[in-house]
């Protein structure tokens, strides 16, 4: 099975718009895809406001909601654990009274890879499975097991949402560090929102990662709304092929 694994150099950097985006143009192309999200928290929070370039207001649905947008999946099937807290998932875990194991994320794992290879009629299909983490590449996701755990046990290639702005290269090239340590393979850092006129600093954040990094890096524009041909049409843009090439993931429980 094909898939990425979807991080960020932190919370709120775009992982979820580069992952719906990208699950929605694989969607639109015709081949069967499916999103895991490990845990959502933050629920009590409502709907995530966005400014788009123009300052117009754009108010964005929980994670596994759009991720179900841009699939056709349940969101409750996206993401199995739910928080209210705006929290790590381990502390919301602890919160809840319940606090999550590795084991419990490995099985839901291998739930989301069996979901991605499985047709209607119970056979198997040639899918693709989008992953989205928690927070970055360090963040605890239980008492035993960070978000960089799990995308060792999966086995799949990385992508690296950043932001195009100030603060960006250290954030990025640290997280590359961190992968690279891991033994992670990343495809590329995508810079998102990437303006339509980027100023002189973003393009030259661009050339610095690539350089520093010797990392590819690509760029999302700016998805205008949460609509699935929206999410197609800006992910359609994303050298997602290529991406994908030779992406295959691992059973997490083997
Ligand atoms: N390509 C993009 N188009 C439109 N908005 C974006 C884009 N990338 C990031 N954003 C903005 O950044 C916010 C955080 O993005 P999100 O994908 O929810 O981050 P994360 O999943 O890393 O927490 C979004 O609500 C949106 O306002
Ligand atoms: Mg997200």
């Amino acid at each position: 099975m094909r898939g990425l694994f979807v991080t960020g150099t932190d919370t709120g950097v775009g992982k979820t718009v580069l992952s719906a985006a990208l699950a929605a143009a694989i969607s639109e192309s015709g081949l069967p895809v499916a999103a895991y999200k490990p845990a959502v928290t933050g629920l009590d929070d409502g709907a995530e406001e966005g400014v788009l370039d123009g300052g117009v207001q754009q108010v964005w649905p929980p994670d596994h909601e759009l991720l179900a947008t841009a699939t056709g999946m349940a969101p409750e099937q996206v993401a199995p654990l739910r928080y209210g807290p705006a929290v790590s998932p381990l502390l919301a875990s602890q919160l809840a009274g319940a606090p999550l194991g590795s084991r419990r994320l490995l099985d839901d794992a291998a739930t989301a890879t069996a979901t991605a290879t499985a047709t209607a009629d119970g056979g198997e299909a040639d899918g693709t499975l989008i992953v989205e983490g928690v927070g970055g590449l360090l963040s605890p996701l239980a008492e035993d097991f960070t978000v960089c755990d799990l995308a060792v046990a999966l086995a799949l290639p990385l992508l690296i949402a950043a932001r195009p702005g100030l603060g960006t290269i250290n954030h990025s090239l640290l997280t590359l560090q961190a992968a690279r340590a891991a033994g992670l393979d990343v495809r590329a850092i995508v810079l998102t929102p990437w303006p339509e006129e980027p100023s002189r600093l973003e393009s030259s954040n661009a050339e610095a990662i690539t350089r520093f990094g010797f990392v590819e890096v690509d760029t999302l524009p700016c998805v205008a709304g949460p609509e699935l041909a929206e999410l197609a049409r800006v992910g359609a843009q994303l050298p997602w092929r290529r991406w994908l090439g030779a992406g295959v993931a691992r059973d997490p429980l083997s």
